[in-house]
C-alpha cells in the first residue's frame, strides 16, 4: 500500500446510469449472481442516496446494553452527522438524545462514563439524563424563555436481544418482531446478558458495504488469512443460510480432523447451551445494513458501523463474553491475546479492503461473479438493490 499513489479526482459517475446497472443485475439466484457495480462503492452520488433511502430509514446499531450498565452511565456516537449520546435513565431504560446544546449547539457531553447530567461545556446549561434542561444560568431575565420546555430531543432507539439500535424516520415499523428468528437462533449466547470485555476500533479506508461483505464471507481465507484463519477454518467448508430479509447469516465450521477443544482454548467460561455442532463453528449474522455479529463458543465479536464517506468506515467492535467471566483473574490477560489476535486478523482484512477500494476507482474495474462461498455478499447486493428503488 506504501506505494499507493494520490487519488485522480474524477467527476462522478452518471448517477441515472449507474442505478440502472445496479437494478440489472437484480433478480438472481446465488448460481447466477453479480456483484454491484464498483462505481456503487465509489460514486459519492450512490452514497448520498444510500444515507437518504437505507441509513436513514433503516434501524442502525450503536452499541450494546454492555457498555451502560449501570444508572448514568452513557457513550456518545456520532451518525449521518447527528451527534447522538446514549444513556441508561434513572428509570433504568436505555434512551438516545441528541446531545447538541439548545442554546448554541456545542455537544453537552464526550467520550462515554457516568454522569448525573450533562453539564455543557460552553456556558453551563444542564440536562437531567431524561435531556430535560436543568439549569441555565443568567437567562432569567430573557423574555419568553421556560427551561421546562427545553429537551434535547430524543432519538427512537429499541434495545434487541441487548443491541442498541436507532432509527431517524418515524414511518419505519419496530425492528423486533422482524428480528423474531434471529433472537431464536441467538438464544444460547445469551446476548443481553453479556458484557464488554474490550473494545477496538478501526478507521477503514473503504466503503461501507466492504466492510459487510468481507466480515460475512470466509472465501477470503484462502488470501487475506492463509497464514491465519485458512488453517483451521477454511473457506472452502463456509456456507450461507437464506436470507431472512431482515438478517442474514453465513457458517465457518472447523476442520473436520480438528477436535472441538481447538475452539475453546482462550480460557473463557463457554456458552453451557451449544450444541457441538455450535461449538465448532464461527457464526457470522449481519442485521441490515451494517450490525455484524461473530459467534463463538465462548464470546461474542459484536461490531458496528459508522460510514463516514463513500470511502471512509468507522469500525467499533465490543467483545462481548459471560458475566461471570468477570469473575475471572486472568480475563485481563486473556483479553490482551484475543485483542492480539484480533488485530492481526483485523489488519489482515483491513490492508486487502483498502486495496479494493482503490481498484473499485479503475475505469476499467467492471461487474464481477461471486463463488457460491459468497452468498451473502449476493444477499448484501440485493438488499441495497431492494432498499435504493423508488
Ligand atoms: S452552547 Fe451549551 S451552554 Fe451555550
Ligand atoms: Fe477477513
Amino acid at each position: 500500500m506504501n506505494n499507493m499513489p494520490f487519488a485522480i479526482d474524477r467527476p462522478d459517475h452518471d448517477l441515472g446510469l449507474l442505478l440502472e446497472q445496479v437494478h440489472s443485475g437484480g433478480g438472481r439466484d446465488l448460481l447466477h449472481a453479480e456483484t454491484l457495480p464498483p462505481a456503487a462503492y465509489t460514486s459519492k452520488a450512490f452514497f448520498d442516496l444510500e444515507c437518504s433511502r437505507i441509513f436513514r430509514k433503516e434501524w442502525l446499531a450503536v452499541g450494546h446494553v454492555g457498555q451502560i450498565p449501570k444508572i448514568g452511565d452513557y457513550f456518545t456516537i456520532d451518525l449521518l452527522g447527528e451527534l447522538l449520546v446514549v444513556v441508561r435513565d434513572t428509570t433504568g431504560e436505555v434512551r438516545v438524545m441528541s446531545r447538541t446544546c439548545l442554546h448554541r449547539w456545542a455537544p453537552v457531553v464526550e467520550g462515554k462514563g457516568n454522569a448525573r447530567r450533562f453539564s455543557c461545556p460552553f456556558h453551563r446549561w444542564a440536562y437531567g439524563l431524561d435531556g430535560r434542561l436543568v439549569a441555565a444560568p443568567y437567562m432569567d431575565k430573557i423574555a419568553d424563555f421556560d427551561p421546562k420546555r427545553c429537551t434535547l430531543p430524543q432519538i427512537r432507539s429499541e434495545v434487541v436481544e441487548g443491541t442498541i439500535y436507532v432509527c431517524f424516520s418515524s414511518d419505519t415499523p419496530s425492528l423486533a418482531p422482524r428480528l423474531a428468528s434471529y433472537v431464536e437462533q441467538m438464544k444460547p449466547y445469551r446476548m443481553k446478558d453479556l458484557i464488554v470485555a474490550y473494545t477496538m476500533e478501526f478507521t477503514c479506508e473503504f466503503n461501507w458495504k466492504i466492510a459487510v461483505e468481507t466480515f460475512m464471507e470466509s472465501y477470503h481465507h484462502i488470501g487475506a488469512h492463509a497464514a491465519t484463519l485458512q488453517a483451521e477454518h477454511p473457506g472452502g467448508l463456509s456456507w450461507g443460510e437464506d436470507d431472512h430479509g431482515t438478517w442474514t447469516a453465513s457458517h465457518q465450521p472447523l476442520r473436520p480432523d480438528l477436535p472441538s477443544s481447538a475452539n475453546l482454548g482462550s480460557g473463557l467460561p463457554p456458552f453451557a447451551d451449544l450444541t457441538d455442532e455450535q461449538v465448532r463453528d464461527s457464526g457470522l449474522y449481519v442485521v441490515y445494513p451494517f450490525n455484524l455479529i461473530g459467534t463463538h463458543a465462548d464470546r461474542i465479536h459484536w461490531t458496528t458501523l459508522v460510514p463516514v464517506d463513500v470511502n471512509r468506515t468507522k469500525w467499533i467492535r465490543h467483545v462481548l463474553v459471560q458475566p461471570e467471566a468477570a469473575e475471572l483473574a486472568d480475563l485481563e490477560q486473556i483479553a490482551e491475546k484475543l485483542k492480539a489476535s484480533g488485530k492481526r486478523i483485523a489488519d489482515e482484512d483491513l490492508a486487502v479492503n483498502a486495496m479494493q477500494q482503490y481498484g473499485a476507482s479503475s475505469s476499467y474495474a467492471a461487474v464481477g461473479r461471486v463463488s457460491h462461498l459468497e452468498s451473502a455478499v449476493w444477499q448484501l447486493s440485493d438488499y441495497v438493490r431492494r432498499m435504493i428503488a423508488d
